[in-house]
């Protein structure tokens, strides 16, 4: 495999992909980018970069020599750093979500499709171990036909929301988290939605990201049932990332105690010695031990492998755009839906 190099734009978040980029034996970090120039140097440093290697405007970076993209911006910076990324002829790598509006969201469709190079979102949930252990468990049947899922999120992160880019992040805006395991498992996409939450009693001053809590019903192209439920700012420690998911034959639990945890499973054809009882763990037994660096397990270098090979083998990236969009367009509807007392609104699939 060639070594492919790597640029990272926004040293906060994107620093957990860099740090997998820069252990794994095929991918250098070469260059950092960023507004914050204090950020910027503390960070160079950390990865080991000289003064020419950092950047402060991107389109410096894209004029460099770097392979991929690591996009560790704000939401609303995604589409246009994507798309000048993409006709600079690099591959993207996405933090979550992929945009905050659906014009955003046309305009990276448009500019992934004119492209040569691979985009992938990195929703690192689906590449949770055990998220990843049940997605072979429901394709092998063992619940039967899904008709039900559901995916509860209440990370308070009230210092990061207020007076930031957050504070007009509605909180279902963020439901890549949620969605992204569930239609992976369920195949599927949403094509209907509703909403309830609209106000924020826990600020004095009340915005979109501070509303206090959400809940969606989604319903997917195959007439399966989503429930999300979503909160920036509910007082809960720790955070809950929960998922249930129901078939015709069973059906799965995880804990609603963290990321790891005692979950719990149920098979029609279940044999008793297999017990009921599942371990939840983000991280995955056979990844070796430098990968549990991205932040949230092994789930980060796992996702890391799979983008590569899509680069190596250039097939289509797990995490492609059309996926990407599954689980980024019905969170923006879903608030509208919100906004609106709770109709029903259509999904548009705006990759079709
Ligand atoms: N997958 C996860 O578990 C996870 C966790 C946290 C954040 N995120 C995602 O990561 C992304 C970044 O979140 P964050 O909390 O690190 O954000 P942040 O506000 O901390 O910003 C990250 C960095 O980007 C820099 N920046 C801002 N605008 C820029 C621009 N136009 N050009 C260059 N640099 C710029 C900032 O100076 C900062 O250093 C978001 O998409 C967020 O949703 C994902």
């Amino acid at each position: 495999m060639k070594k492919y190099k790597v640029g990272m734009v926004g040293v906060g978040r994107g620093t957990a992909y860099g740090t997998v980029f820069s252990q794994h034996p095929d991918t250098e970090v070469v260059a950092l980018c960023d507004l914050n120039s204090e950020a910027l140097e503390k960070n160079g440093k950390d990865f080991g970069l000289s003064d020419k290697c950092l950047f402060e405007n991107y389109e410096d970076m894209l004029n460099s020599d770097v392979d991929i993209v690591v996009l560790g911006t704000p939401i609303p910076f995604h589409a246009q750093q994507t798309i000048s990324a993409m006709e600079a002829g690099k591959h993207v790598l996405c933090e979550v979500t992929a945009a905050d509006n659906l014009q955003d969201c046309i305009r990276m469709v448009e500019a992934v499709r004119k492209s040569k190079t691979k985009f992938m979102l990195a929703e690192n949930c689906n590449y949770m171990h055990f998220i990843a252990e049940w997605n072979k468990e429901i394709k092998a049947g063992k619940i039967g036909t899904p008709f039900y899922a559901e995916a509860d999120y209440v990370h308070e992160i009230r210092s990061l929301v207020d007076g930031k880019w957050r504070a007009n992040r509605a909180p279902l805006h963020y439901c890549s988290h949620s969605l992204g395991p569930i239609l992976m498992w369920m195949d599927d996409h949403i094509v209907r939605c509703t909403a309830s939450g609209n106000q924020s009693r826990s600020f004095e001053v009340a915005t979109d990201g501070n509303i206090d809590i959400q809940v969606a019903l989604f319903e997917t192209a195959k007439g399966a049932t989503i429930k999300v439920l979503r909160s920036s700012v509910a007082l809960r420690h720790p955070a809950l990332c929960s998922y249930s998911i129901y078939g015709t034959k069973g059906a799965l639990e995880s804990s609603r105690s963290g990321y790891n945890g005692t979950g719990y499973r149920y098979f029609e054809d279940y044999d008793p010695r297999e017990g009921r009882q599942i371990e939840i763990s983000y991280n995955d037994p056979n990844a070796p031990r430098s990968a549990a660096a991205g932040g949230h397990g092994t789930s980060e270098y796992n996702l890391i492998m799979d983008f590569l090979r899509s680069i190596e083998e250039d097939s289509t990236p797990a995490i492609d755009i059309v996926r990407g969009m599954d689980m980024t367009v019905p969170g923006l509807i879903a608030h509208e839906a919100a906004k609106r007392g709770g109709v029903w609104l259509d999904v548009p699939r705006i990759t079709d």
